[in-house]
């Protein structure tokens, strides 16, 4: 085909039917009709004051602002500002061509001026993508803009139905600046309510600088903080003002533990002011395990559902805020796009480098850990691109070190011939630390790590190891303790228990797995342990709560040094009834770990048989 045979064809679009896809289909609320508009309100003032820097008669009123008007009996919602204005060349091509943004084109030029004359001064502007204002046609079947551009005495009314054409008609204005009516659809009217236009300014466009009113009761009532206090510079921001917003932001009256306040430029562009809690927030633990920090696309709040931070950090509070998302980004659009991941990466890198650095300094660290230590934990269960991180960070009581302790330093203090890490899990630290499981490694000087958090059954498995060591729980399975040193050594031999263990085994029949001797016990006569390599006591423990069962049954492990095994062992040498004390055994095992005696009845009537005889 040569070139003079090319045809050259413009798409033709049926503009209606294209409007009512853009007004449709982008957003999913239609409460952002006014977020769209107060934005645009927003620029042009923004802009008017820009070009007044080199045009003084542009100057702004003082006391320019953006004012919605709501008006029941004429069903209009009015939105007018002092902004720059439109003529009517701009009128018809920034409202009459959808897809053009004449702020953006504007920002471009003001961008290139500046850089020109080497100023910094910043155009801070919303508008991008020429869109949002048909947002309005979610909410009205008619819509007016009656425009005045500053430096101008020319005013016209842009009028449409949204339904492919529109008129231009002479108008009049007495100052400078733009107002919208809407005339209101009869399902819209919920709009007409200044209550309902209150909550949806102070949901997305708090942060606006420049004052809103809204006309309630025939007075202007303001409907807007102001301040974005994330965009300002850390030199521009007090303490006292930090903590103002922090408390506004999570309804907390405590100090933040960090401040987290900076800016990413380059490839990247994004604001942040992130708060770590000094205390821990109810929500925190009863709430949903996303994060709720929040997302902003230039001032606009979009969501607090971007999931900004993992959910291990979904104690942080705060603000993200970006040039490089569109403002009519969707939820589903969030959830695909890169740039997203991309923030979300650097977010918790950040976040994750502040509290490793505060690490170091231990005192400090444990008022983060005790609040949310926690909900961090989480992260080496489910997270495995940072599990290693915050398995480094993780603290436990131990039962040989005061305090908190990590797996480094439990590392370090680990026995000559000792192969792994040990821990114990329970629901309090202080009756872990009481516990018979504890004895045999008490008894080598093997220290065990105490865990309390319902979480505590699950990360193990994950993690593995800590540097090539295993951990493992004291109560799984059989820890082989033979290989280490004894340093306080029990008192007399171990009494013949080969008669003893198969007529408790008898006795006790599938209620327990196995009946064996042991050296994990000093100073008590038996103790429970998991059978074979599954779960944990703890674990089993936490599955029965759960109305899980078919775990199987524990080994009853016995103390062949303890008194009372030792009379045991001479009644059942002697061929005596055994099954009773069996029965106790077993149940005093459980109770010792801070479990309900299989048959508390029987248990009770047993000992109290038991005492009477003994007195
Ligand atoms: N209140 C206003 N005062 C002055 N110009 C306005 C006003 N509202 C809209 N405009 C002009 O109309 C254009 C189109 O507005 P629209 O909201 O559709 O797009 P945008 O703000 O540029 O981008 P976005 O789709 O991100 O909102 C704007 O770029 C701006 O030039
Ligand atoms: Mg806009």
């Amino acid at each position: 085909m040569s070139e003079a045979q090319t045809e050259r064809h413009e798409f033709s679009a049926e503009v209606g039917r294209l409007l009512d896809l853009v007004v449709h289909s982008l957003y999913s609320e239609r409460e952002i009709f006014l977020r769209e508009l107060v934005a645009n309100a927003a620029d042009a003032t923004d802009r008017r004051r820009f070009e007044a820097l080199t045009n003084p008669a542009l100057a702004l009123p003082p006391d320019a602002k953006v004012r919605i008007v709501p008006d029941k009996a004429a069903r209009t919602i009015t939105v007018s500002d002092d902004g720059v204005g439109m003529d009517k060349a701009e009128l018809v091509s920034n409202l009459g061509t959808i897809a053009r943004s004449g702020t953006r084109a504007f920002g471009a030029e003001a961008a290139k001026a500046q850089k020109d004359k080497g100023s910094d001064e910043k155009v801070d502007l919303i508008g991008q993508f020429g869109v949002g204002f048909y947002s309005a046609f979610m909410v009205a079947d008619s819509v007016e803009a009656t425009s005045r551009r500053a430096g101008s005495n020319e005013a016209w009314t842009w009028a449409s139905e949204g339904k492919g054409a529109f008129t231009l008609t002479p108008a009049e204005r007495d100052q400078p600046g733009t107002t919208i009516v809407l005339h209101v659809k009869p399902d819209a009217e919920e709009f007409l309510e200044p209550l309902r236009l209150q909550t949806i300014v102070k949901k997305w466009a708090d942060h606006i600088t420049v004052p809103i009113t809204i006309a309630t009761d025939g007075e202007d009532k303001p409907a807007n903080e102001g301040t974005a206090l994330w965009r300002k510079s850390k030199s521009d921001v007090t303490e006292e003002q930090y903590k103002e917003f922090y408390r506004h932001l999570g309804n907390i009256f405590d100090d933040p533990w960090a401040t987290l306040h900076w800016r990413a430029e380059g490839a990247l562009e994004f604001s942040a002011l992130l708060f770590i809690p000094g205390m821990k927030p109810f929500e925190a633990v009863e709430g949903p395990r996303e994060s709720r920090v929040r997302l902003h696309v230039r001032r606009m709040f979009i969501t607090d559902e971007a999931g900004l931070l993992p959910p291990w950090l979904r104690f942080v509070q705060g603000v993200v805020d970006t040039e490089d998302l569109p403002l009519n980004v969707s939820r589903e659009m969030l959830q695909a796009t890169p740039v997203l991941a991309r923030i979300r990466k650097a977010v918790t890198g950040k976040v994750l480098g502040e509290i490793k650095g505060r690490a170091k300094d231990s005192e400090d660290f444990a008022k983060l850990w005790e609040n949310f230590g926690a909900i961090m934990k989480e992260g080496v269960w489910e997270d495995s691109e940072h599990r290693k991180e915050v398995a480094g960070l993780m603290r436990f009581r131990s039962s040989t070190q005061e305090g908190w302790t990590g797996l480094d330093d439990y590392a370090g203090r680990m026995k000559p011939g000792q192969e792994a890490i040990y821990f114990l899990a329970g629901d309090d630290a202080e009756a872990l630390a009481k516990s018979p499981q504890l004895e045999g490694f008490g008894a080598r000087g093997v220290e065990v790590l105490l865990l309390t958090d319902p979480v505590d059954s699950f990360w193990p498995d994950r993690l593995h190891d800590w540097d090539g060591k295993p951990l493992r729980s004291v109560t799984a399975g059989a820890s082989d303790l033979s290989k280490l040193e004894v340093t306080t050594q029990p008192e007399g031999e171990p009494a013949d228990v080969s008669k003893l263990l198969p007529a408790l085994q008898a006795a006790l029949g599938d209620q327990v797995r196995e009946v064996r001797a042991t050296d994990r016990l000093t100073d008590s006569a038996v103790v429970l342990a998991a059978g074979g390599y599954g779960p944990d006591l703890q674990m089993q423990r936490l599955m029965r709560r759960h109305g899980k069962s078919g775990m199987g049954a524990a080994v009853l492990e016995v103390n062949a040094r303890h008194p009372l095994i030792r009379s045991l062992a001479a009644r059942a040498d002697a061929d005596g009834d055994v099954a009773e004390a069996a029965y106790t055994l077993l149940d005093l095992a459980r109770v010792q770990d801070g479990d309900m005696p299989a048959d508390p009845a029987g248990f009770a009537r047993r000992v109290t048989a038991a005492l009477a005889a003994a007195g």
